[in-house]
């Protein structure tokens, strides 16, 4: 088997032995089964995306990209495109205050926590942290509620990757197109009438006359609801599943709320659910004795850097009083991650809610499956009971 195989499921489920060999041994890896290069070491990563005239984005940032994104997006594009969408999106999410996350989240939990409470065996991600991305994030969005299931279906198809399936699965494709055409739509009823909401916000968002064209808007909105949906969704299960398997963490936080932010940073230093994404090299460079030539596709491990013992003292150790400064889970440089902030505060309150209803809960099952997927990492269930 080769050093990394990126599809394999036995690193779905434990990534962590086979970045050290990469670490430590190939830290630039030629991955045959991904056909691109891998970059392990914290120090590489963070170069790699700074210097984006080499690490480029425009060809997509998805290892498995999905068509008619790559060049299109924030998370697809470089300077100075990309700083130009930038600017118009933090502008949109700056008119919606951070505060205005507290109520819908309160709110979308409160009303979980009573169904999990009366039943007290659950699903988290169904019954719990699903409900409050998909919630939180699409009323925010204005999406109508009645519409939230079947726009979150349309959102998990295309970042997963489908195994079995060589490059991407048509179904995938097919939903990403739904998705697509849903916003386009979505978008035409605000640009004619005008709501308080985040789309409307990206619609009309204008610096020095510049604006977002319909397509940027669509696409903006797409990855909006991709990143924020999937990424925090699954971030949350990390979390739960963290502060399950080191009890005595959970119980501090139980007995002080506050350190619930600090075990934030730890779970997305020690196992953030977005694990690698993509870069094009632009022109040929050297890494570690290794030549990558113009064209190559590279993955930067952003769950390895986490664990490199150079950056982070003790890597495999999860420490909720370590304040990890600088870790990669929402990534670094020009594509550092939009929705930090917020994820940030949805998780710190819907945790914390959480914690104070439930504060002990067990896994029902000895193994966990894991979804499967080339970016990102997380559980694709966690059954929990209360005692
Ligand atoms: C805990 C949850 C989240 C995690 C772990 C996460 C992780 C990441 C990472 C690693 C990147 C960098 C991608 C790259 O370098 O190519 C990123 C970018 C991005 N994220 Fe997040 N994210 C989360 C939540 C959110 C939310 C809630 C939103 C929005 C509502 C969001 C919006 C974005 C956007 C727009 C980008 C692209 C930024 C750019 O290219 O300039 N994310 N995220």
């Amino acid at each position: 088997m080769e050093a990394f195989d990126l599809y394999s499921p036995e690193i779905d489920a434990n990534p962590f032995p086979y970045y050290e060999i990469l670490r430590e041994q190939y830290p630039c890896y030629w991955s045959e089964s991904g056909k691109l290069w891998i970059l392990s070491r914290y120090d590489d990563i963070v170069q790699a995306t700074r210097d984006w005239e080499t690490f480029s984005s425009s060809q997509g940032n998805m290892i498995d990209e999905l068509p008619g994104r790559a060049g299109a997006t924030l998370g697809t594009t470089d300077p100075p495109r990309h700083d130009r969408l930038r600017a118009l999106s933090q502008a949109a999410f700056a008119r919606k205050n951070i505060e205005q996350f507290i109520a819908p989240t309160l709110d979308i939990a409160d009303r979980a926590l009573e169904r999990i409470c009366e039943r007290r065996a659950f699903e988290f991600i169904n019954d719990f942290s699903s409900q409050i991305t998909v919630g939180v994030l699409f009323r925010t969005m204005g999406l109508p509620e009645r519409d939230h299931a079947e726009i979150r279906r349309k959102v998990i198809l295309p970042v997963s990757t489908d195994k079995s399936v060589k490059g991407r699965n048509p179904e995938h494709i097919a939903a990403f197109k739904e998705l697509s055409d849903f916003l386009t739509a979505e978008v035409a009823v605000r640009r004619a009438n005008a709501t308080d909401d985040l789309i409307t916000h990206l619609a009309e968002a204008e610096i020095d006359g510049d604006r977002l064209s319909e397509r940027e808007v669509v696409l903006t909105t797409a990855t909006f609801v991709m990143a924020g949906v999937e990424s925090l969704s699954s971030f949350m299960s990390m979390l739960a599943l963290n502060l399950h398997d080191h009890p005595d963490a959970r119980r501090r936080i139980v007995a002080n709320p506050e350190l619930i932010e600090p075990a934030i940073e730890e779970s997305l230093r020690f196992n953030t659910s977005a694990q690698r994404f993509k870069r094009t090299v632009m022109r040929a460079t050297e890494l570690h004795g290794q030549r990558m030539r113009d064209g190559d596709k590279v993955a930067l491990a952003f769950g390895s850097g986490n664990r490199d013992w150079r950056k982070f003292p003790n890597p495999d150790v999860y420490d909720i009083a370590r304040r990890p400064q600088g870790h990669l889970g929402f990534g670094a440089g020009k594509h550092f991650c939009l929705g930090s902030q917020m994820a940030r505060l949805v998780t710190a309150i819907a945790m914390k809610r959480f914690l104070e209803r439930v504060p002990e809960y067990h896994l029902e099952v000895d193994e966990i499956a894991w979804n499967s997927s080339s970016n990102f990492r997380s559980p694709s269930a966690l059954p929990f009971a209360m005692p």
